[in-house]
């Protein structure tokens, strides 16, 4: 089909144009041409923002994993799929044939059946970046369970938070996992976490790191020996469009984790569309995101968007750092890696080491390039197109999120002209409005504003698990009859998107969105706390780093002012993961509030980013004399 692979910028705005004047013609088409499908659909799109209710190919049945698998037997069966690289480069490299990897599906697939898992359970999955990851996630999918990847950096505490909230039956995980020169001891996390989790019934083990654990009678399965078992195919569920594929966790600036539930055939869609487009996929083509598969980057372009392009999709292990600060560069020198996609944090991270480390590697395989997670700036943008594509390979500004199931903003290579900083333009079928305070849409260009998109896309979240309510007041209450997301953008003067970050209490910090109330909590546990506000402050790599502003009770005051930081640090470690440690704390007498009582991050932030030459009026606080004090002793 034509409009499958956009290579102008004419031809982008033809489709974009089409796209938008008659959302529910274009995606039938894309829909009907590109899948297999066992039913066809009653309605291309039915919705209502206002309760909210999406549903796209109403009454279609399909099965993702036959779309992702069985269909490119024929045609591809001995083209790899995954190329596993292992974190140590002296382990040998896995290279699994789309037939390979039906067979491990379908064999993992039996299973799951086999300890009791069904269309509709709940499994949730905590694993390293190692082949099972990915064939486990394929193999829920097959038969119609839905998945609930946890990533293995948070802690037990937080992994059981996600396994009560949805109730899993199962959790899949391995004996421990390689991170760099560390091993980390996965099992015996789960098994913390086990103990307040009443819904699981059994746990997979995977082999990865031979250490010695312990395992629970009747609980606990080694993966490998029940696999050895199984049987070699197993048919696809028949699953209708809006039956949820998965749950994925992301935070929200106040209140438990949010379970973004997505749906089958509305995803498969729109992430097998975007990855083809955003990144000018060609048959021969290797392809590599850097991201962990515990996040939606993961789910939709390591895993669902390229193996429905039948594209050929590259697993790392490991971490950029190891053995050094070429790791990167070498992998797409071994692989001849076409696409690589990684975060703004690995790339100001590897641009600090200098090029010895890039130099040393043949890197002109790669023909596209592309970022995501946070904004770029200018600097590490440069870089990037400098030194990695040697101004030959564009670069994608790829603006989404978790809720987003899929690309929302950003350029098509070799069509869209790149502007460092800037996401560019809407992908094909993609609305955006940038809204003032007052709820009016700010038309026209140069302007900036919330960004909200307009209508419905077909891999956008349906719900959060468990709470409708929230997911309505999140995303549909800002403004009438729009998805609002959080972020502020502005347009410039040919219509260019360029992110500006989160107007609400969510940091991103390294590309991880994390909200500030759930660390909060977790700082106000410790018995010398009284009370707590965090911000986000501007940091060389990580883009943001967390600074911490905690008033101690009166007998935590006498308390060594450095253990304390570090009791405060690892009761954060505990109950998020390490991902959430505070850079700075500052502790103080007390916090700027408004007379209502709510605390004034505003001031926080442009305190802790050393940015007080406006602070606005303060004399309207409620305690206006705590700023000078706070500004008077900032880190
Ligand atoms: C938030 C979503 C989508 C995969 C990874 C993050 C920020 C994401 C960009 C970008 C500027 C970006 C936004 C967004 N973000 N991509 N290209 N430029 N900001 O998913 O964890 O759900 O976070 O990440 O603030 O709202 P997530």
């Amino acid at each position: 089909m034509s409009n499958y692979h956009i290579k102008h910028l004419e031809e982008y705005y033809q489709v974009y144009r089409k796209s938008v004047r008659n959302p529910e013609v274009f995606w039938e088409e894309v829909a009907e041409e590109h899948f297999l499908w066992r039913k066809r659909w009653n309605n291309v799109l039915q919705w209502d923002f206002s309760k909210p209710e999406i549903k796209w190919f109403e009454g279609a049945e399909l099965n993702i994993t036959e779309n992702c698998i069985d269909r490119h037997l024929n045609t591809r069966g001995d083209k790899t799929a995954i190329i596993f690289e292992p974190n140590n480069p002296d382990e040998e490299t896995q290279h699994i044939s789309y037939r390979e990897l039906h067979d491990r599906v379908c064999r993992f697939a039996n299973v799951l059946k086999e300890k009791g898992i069904g269309k509709g359970d709940r499994v949730c999955i905590y694993l390293p970046m190692i082949p099972e990851l990915a064939i486990s996630v394929l193999a829920c999918a097959r038969i119609g369970a839905i998945h609930s990847v946890v990533f293995a950096g948070f802690s037990s505490t937080a992994l059981a938070t996600r396994i009560n909230d949805s109730e899993c039956k199962m959790v899949i995980t391995s004996d421990g996992s390689y991170r760099g020169a560390k091993t980390i001891d996965l099992k015996s996390i789960v098994d913390e976490a086990l103990e307040d989790c009443s819904s699981i019934e059994s746990v997979l083990v995977a082999k990865r790191i031979n250490s010695d654990i312990k395992m629970k009678e009747g609980r606990d399965y080694w993966l490998q020996p029940l696999l050895d078992e199984a049987y070699h195919d197993c048919d696809p569920e028949v699953m209708d469009a809006e039956d949820p594929l998965f749950i994925l966790y992301t935070s929200g600036s106040t209140g438990k984790p949010k379970g973004m539930v997505h749906s089958s055939g509305g995803y498969m869609v729109y992430t097998a569309y975007t990855f083809k487009n955003v990144f000018q996929y060609r048959e021969d083509d290797v392809y590599w995101c850097t991201a962990d598969i515990g996040w939606i980057t993961g789910h939709s372009y390591i895993v669902y968007g390229p193996l429905l392009n039948g594209a050929t999709t590259l697993m790392f292990e490991g971490v950029p750092s190891y053995p050094d600060f070429g790791r990167f560069w070498e992998i797409v020198d071994k692989h001849q890696v076409n696409q690589f996609y990684t975060a703004p944090t690995a790339i100001r991270a590897l641009a600090k080491e200098g090029m010895d480390h890039v130099e040393k590697y043949d890197l002109s395989s790669l023909k596209v390039l592309g970022t995501v997670g946070e904004p770029i700036n200018e600097e590490a943008w440069h870089w990037y197109d400098d030194n990695i594509g040697k101004k030959k390979a564009p670069i994608v500004d790829t603006w989404w999120q978790t809720e987003t199931g899929g690309i929302m903003i950003s350029p098509i290579p070799f069509a869209t002209p790149t502007k460092p900083t800037y996401a560019t333009l809407p992908f094909i079928g993609i609305q955006p409005a940038l809204m003032d305070e007052n709820g009016e849409e700010i038309k026209g260009n140069q302007v900036d504003g919330r960004l909200c998109i307009k209508y419905p896309w077909p891999s956008m979240a349906r719900t959060i698990w468990g709470d409708h309510q929230r997911y309505k007041d999140t995303y549909f209450s800002a403004f009438e009859n729009m998805y609002f997301t959080g972020d502020g953008a502005l347009r410039d003067e040919v219509g260019y998107y360029r992110i500006t970050g989160r107007v609400d209490d969510v940091v991103i910090v390294s590309g991880h969105n994390l909200g500030t109330a759930p660390i909060e909590d977790a700082i106000n546990e410790h018995p010398a706390v009284s009370e707590s506000a965090i911000v986000g402050f501007p940091h060389d790599i990580k883009g943001n780093a967390l600074y911490g502003y905690v008033i101690l009770k009166e007998t935590g005051e006498s308390r060594n002012h450095d253990n304390l930081r570090k009791e405060i640090n690892q009761l954060i470690t505990e109950q998020i993961g390490p991902i959430a440690k505070l850079d700075k704390i500052q502790f103080t007498k007390g916090l700027p509030k408004t007379r209502s009582g709510k605390i004034m991050r505003r001031i926080l932030r442009k305190i802790a980013s050393k940015d007080t030459s406006n602070l606005g009026d303060t004399s309207t606080l409620l305690n206006p004399e705590v700023v000078q004090d706070i500004m008077d002793n900032v880190l």
